[in-house]
């Protein structure tokens, strides 16, 4: 059955392949309910969340994604059990030894954005490496969101500048990117699976006119063919950024 899909996914991608540059950002929701519908502890939810990521990850550039920053660890999480968020903070660790390399022959820069301070020594060092060896990368910018909060984010940067007054919102959008290190450009396609339909603190500054895609699907369950049909949905929208649609006259 999974070979059967990677198959399928493939022949999509290829004829999904188009010119369009997209920056993607996603909410991996569901990885607990997954698990538990199968009678598993939650922590195997996220272990194939981590899966889902990986598959992602090797068929965004295919699919014109530019960047895509995957939404792995929000700051509203620490409210969660202990052993749960050590569960999750494990596994990104072990991903990051693991993917690094991957990452490098795929090239892909992996960056990470959210707090660094709250987190366990031995993650900041593989966070440290990943970013150092795969700065280099150009296929893909992939952004994880570990320890991250928008609102937190924001507030940082306006803190730095709460007394100036002729404050431009480009240098704004600057100072947020230099703020939450990974950089920060503007999404154009949210993706947010596991079916509820809220951005949680998640890029509230960059996604202002992004176009939102919705999925019942549980992020283990989430597959290429799943990523292709969002650019697709995407692409077939008409963003107006508050102008008119091309077709219309006054
Ligand atoms: C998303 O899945 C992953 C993280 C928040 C780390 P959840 O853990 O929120 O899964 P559900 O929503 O409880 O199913
Ligand atoms: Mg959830």
């Amino acid at each position: 059955m999974l070979m059967e899909n990677m198959i399928v996914d493939r022949a999509h991608l290829v004829a999904a392949h188009t010119a369009v540059k997209v920056h993607v950002a996603i909410i991996c929701d569901g990885n607990g309910r997954w698990a538990t519908s199968r009678g598993l502890p939650r922590s195997e939810g996220h272990r194939a969340g981590a899966e889902a990521a990986r598959r992602i990850i090797r068929c965004a550039p295919h699919l014109g994604v530019h960047t895509l920053t995957l939404f792995a660890l929000s700051s509203a999480n620490w409210q969660r059990p202990p052993a749960e968020v050590d569960a999750i903070l494990g596994i990104l660790e072990e991903y990051l030894l693991a993917e690094t390399s991957h990452c490098l022959e795929g090239g892909v820069r992996l960056s990470i954005i959210g707090r660094r301070d709250r987190l366990p020594a031995a993650l900041r060092a593989a966070i440290g490496d990943a970013e150092s060896l795969t700065a280099k990368g150009m296929a893909l910018h992939l952004r994880l969101a570990i320890d991250y909060s928008a609102r937190q984010t924001i507030y940082q940067a306006a803190s730095k500048f709460y007394k100036v007054t002729n404050l431009s919102s480009e240098a704004f959008g600057n100072l947020l990117a230099e703020v939450q290190r990974g950089g920060s450009t503007e999404v154009d396609l949210l993706i947010r699976t596991g079916g509820e339909q809220r951005l949680s603190d998640f890029l509230l500054w960059e996604c202002a006119f992004a176009e939102f895609v919705f999925l019942p699907k549980r992020w283990p369950d989430f597959m290429p063919v799943d990523l292709r049909n969002a650019v697709l949905e995407f692409e077939r929208r008409e963003r107006t950024r508050g102008g008119l649609p091309r077709e219309c006259t006054v």
